[in-house]
Formats: C-alpha cells, sequence, structure tokens
C-alpha cells in the first residue's frame, strides 16, 4: 500500500508517481479501489471532506489534466462536468452506484467519454434493507425503541404497539430486476407471502423460483405461496399488504407514487422505497400518513435528498433511514472495487465485460482484464470481452 500524500487543493494523493490522473471525489472504503488504478499506473486524487460536492467544486478538481474520474451519486454529473473532463483529456468517468439518474451518459457519450456504474454487489444488501425497513415498519420498531430509551415502559400490555403481520400475507413488487427480485424472494421464503409484482419485462426466472418454493412447501403439508404479475401498478397497490419499490428513477417513473395511487393501498399498507426518492411524491406520502395512521411507510431516500418534505419526520408511522441500503462493508468495498476496475480497465485499453453474472470475478478471486460495467459501451463501440 503506497503512503497517500496531500494535494495543493487539500485532496489525498495516493501513488504520487503515476502517469495517469484519477479524480475520486470522495474517499472510498477498504484499499482494493486504490491498488487497481495504481495498477493502471494511475495517479489518485480524491476528496476527503463529507460536503457534498456541487459542479465548480468537481471542475476544479477535474483541473487542467485528468484522465479518469469517479463520482458519487449526489453530484450532477452532466455536460458541464463532461466537457471538464474531455477537455482535460479525460475518457472514462464511473459512478460509484449502480443507479445513475445523476449522470447524463448522452453528453457523455457526444463527448466520446465511458461511462462506468457498480451493478450486482449491491442486490442483496439492499434487498436486505428493504426488508428491515419493512419490518421496522409493519412492527414498529423505531417507536417502541424511542419508548424504551425514554424510559416510558411500564409494563406489558395486550395493546402496546400492536402492529401488522406479515407472514401469508401478500408482498407486492414494483420493479422486478435484480434487487426487486432479491427483496421478493426474501419475503417469500421468509414470511411465506404471496407475490404480486409489476414490471415491464415478465421475470420468468423469480416466477419459477416461487413456484418451486411452493411445490416444496406443498410436499411439507404447508400452505403454498403464489405468484403473479400484474398488469397494472393499480392492481399491486390495491392487492398487496406491502409494497416495495424498484425501478430506476427516469421521467416515467418520477411520482410514479402519487396522492391517487396512494389512495387505491390498504388503509394499513406498508409502502417500502429502497429505489430513488424522486419515484414517490413526497409531499403527498406525508398527507396520506397524516390522514391514515394505520399505514405506514419505510423510506432509504427522499425526494430532496438530503432534504426531507415538511412533516415527514415528525410521523410515528414513518421509519427513516439515510439512504444506507447498500451500506454493507462488503457491499460498498465491492463497490468501490468495481468502479475502480471500471476507470482502470478503459485507461489499459481493455474490452467491456457488462456481465451482471460476472462481478463477483472482479471483487473477489481474479479479476478479469476488463471493464466490468460500462453503460454506453455500445454506443461508443468499446469491444466485448469474451472470457
Ligand atoms: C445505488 O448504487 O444506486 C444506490 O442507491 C447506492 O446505495
Amino acid at each position: 500500500m503506497k503512503e497517500a500524500g496531500v494535494a495543493s487543493n487539500g485532496w489525498k494523493v495516493h501513488n504520487p508517481s503515476g502517469r495517469k490522473r484519477v479524480v475520486v471525489t470522495k474517499e472510498l472504503p477498504g484499499n482494493g479501489w486504490l491498488e487497481i488504478l495504481a495498477a493502471a499506473d494511475a495517479r489518485i486524487e480524491y476528496g476527503t471532506e463529507t460536503r457534498i460536492l456541487n459542479e465548480k467544486d468537481i471542475a476544479d478538481a477535474i483541473g487542467g489534466a485528468c484522465d479518469g474520474a469517479i463520482g458519487q451519486l449526489t453530484e450532477p454529473w452532466g455536460d458541464t462536468l463532461f466537457a471538464a473532463l474531455q477537455q482535460a483529456g479525460g475518457t472514462v468517468y464511473s459512478n460509484y452506484a449502480v443507479g445513475y439518474d445523476n449522470v447524463d451518459v448522452a453528453a457523455a457519450t457526444s463527448r466520446g467519454i465511458a461511462v462506468g456504474n457498480t451493478p450486482g454487489v449491491l442486490t442483496e444488501a439492499t434487498a436486505e434493507m428493504a426488508v428491515a425497513l419493512t419490518i421496522s415498519a409493519a412492527r414498529r420498531v423505531p417507536e417502541a425503541d424511542a419508548f424504551m430509551r425514554g424510559h416510558t415502559y411500564e409494563g406489558w400490555l395486550p395493546t402496546m404497539f400492536l402492529g401488522e403481520m406479515l407472514t401469508r400475507k401478500t408482498v407486492g413488487v414494483i420493479g422486478a430486476g435484480r434487487i426487486g427480485s432479491a427483496y421478493a424472494a426474501m419475503m417469500v421464503e421468509g414470511f411465506k407471502m404471496k407475490l404480486i409484482y409489476y414490471d415491464t419485462t415478465r421475470n420468468l426466472d423469480l416466477e419459477t423460483y416461487v413456484r418451486d418454493y411452493s411445490t416444496f412447501l406443498t410436499k411439507r403439508g404447508k400452505p403454498p405461496v403464489t405468484v403473479s404479475r400484474a398488469a397494472t401498478i393499480e392492481e399491486v397497490l390495491a392487492k398487496a399488504d406491502v409494497v416495495s419499490l424498484h425501478p430506476p428513477l427516469n421521467e416515467t417513473t418520477r411520482h410514479l407514487i402519487n396522492a391517487k395511487r396512494l389512495g387505491l393501498m390498504k388503509k394499513n399498507a406498508i409502502l417500502v422505497n429502497t429505489a430513488r426518492g424522486p419515484i414517490i411524491d413526497e409531499a403527498a406520502l406525508v398527507a396520506h400518513c397524516r390522514k391514515n395512521p394505520q399505514f405506514k411507510a419505510g423510506l432509504d431516500v427522499y425526494e430532496d435528498e438530503p432534504e426531507m418534505k415538511p412533516g415527514l419526520s415528525s410521523l410515528s408511522n414513518v421509519v427513516l433511514v439515510p439512504h444506507i441500503a447498500s451500506a454493507t462493508r462488503w457491499t460498498r468495498q465491492a463497490m468501490a472495487s468495481l468502479a475502480a476496475s471500471n476507470v482502470a480497465g478503459i485507461l489499459r485499453g481493455w474490452p467491456v465485460s457488462n456481465d451482471p453474472d460476472r462481478v463477483l470475478d472482479f471483487v473477489e478471486g481474479k479479476a478479469p482484464s476488463a471493464a466490468p460495467s460500462i453503460i454506453n459501451a455500445e454506443a461508443l463501440g468499446l469491444p466485448n470481452a469474451s472470457f
């Protein structure tokens, strides 16, 4: 591990003699990412401030000569920054996230800049947090925790903190991609829930998984579980006891859950969001939770992150955590390795893997000579890796 120095702007420097300059806007966990970039002959300069950086901060850090960059989902990676990166000689940017709604991929592509992300290593961590929020909301864990810490517990009572049972109820998933399917499987297996999902694409793997699990249960004399693909989002909202949101954020999913759709949900339903805040009209959610005290929500993400809409934080039927669904040590280090491998792979002129089933090879074991996940590889005509 090469010692870190400090650049004139106060950013830390790793491998100062590296011939390529890579700017990383926030320090990432572990050392693996630094080693991956140093092995690609990069001098790595990384920010250590906790404050969210703005366009100017980042453009200043890019400066006059920069070969590649790694940035955060909180930063506006649009044409201004890609122009700065292009002028500095940069050819690659990786988001330290699987989601990339903060990135103008078309702008990067038009400037010949490859854009990476970090799929496949957040799946279980994010699904686990969605499960945690579901249980916490259903069983009122934060309220009960605050009650204990307030030393207000005077003894067991039959009516204290009554919540919702999950077992054998119906779980709804909107967006049945990798994370949505992992959450669905956890809820179906863990709580024997029936699954109803909405996605523009049918997820046959998920359906088969649930049916096979149902066969397993019935062979043991237990009640079956079921799976159905809903024709509309409305159908999921009306039928499910718990609804977890997992679509990407784009113009078709902004305010997907609005006042009208909240009104279709059961009065005692639970709504969970670990995807992106603007998928829910948060002001409408505040009004709905106020009007329906039996309704519950578990949120990891917020419409105007890091702000919350007025009234949200004083609602006792809402569980709130600060966008930490992927925050397990393993996951965040794996994301760092993938982001670094995206940048290092392009700087080394390696082909692109883009196979979510192979991402673990980049994290554990012998990493292939490839960039793991480049979103605009096809548009840029980057070659595919053949393993
Ligand atoms: C992502 O990667 O998109 C997540 O939101 C980070 O936890």
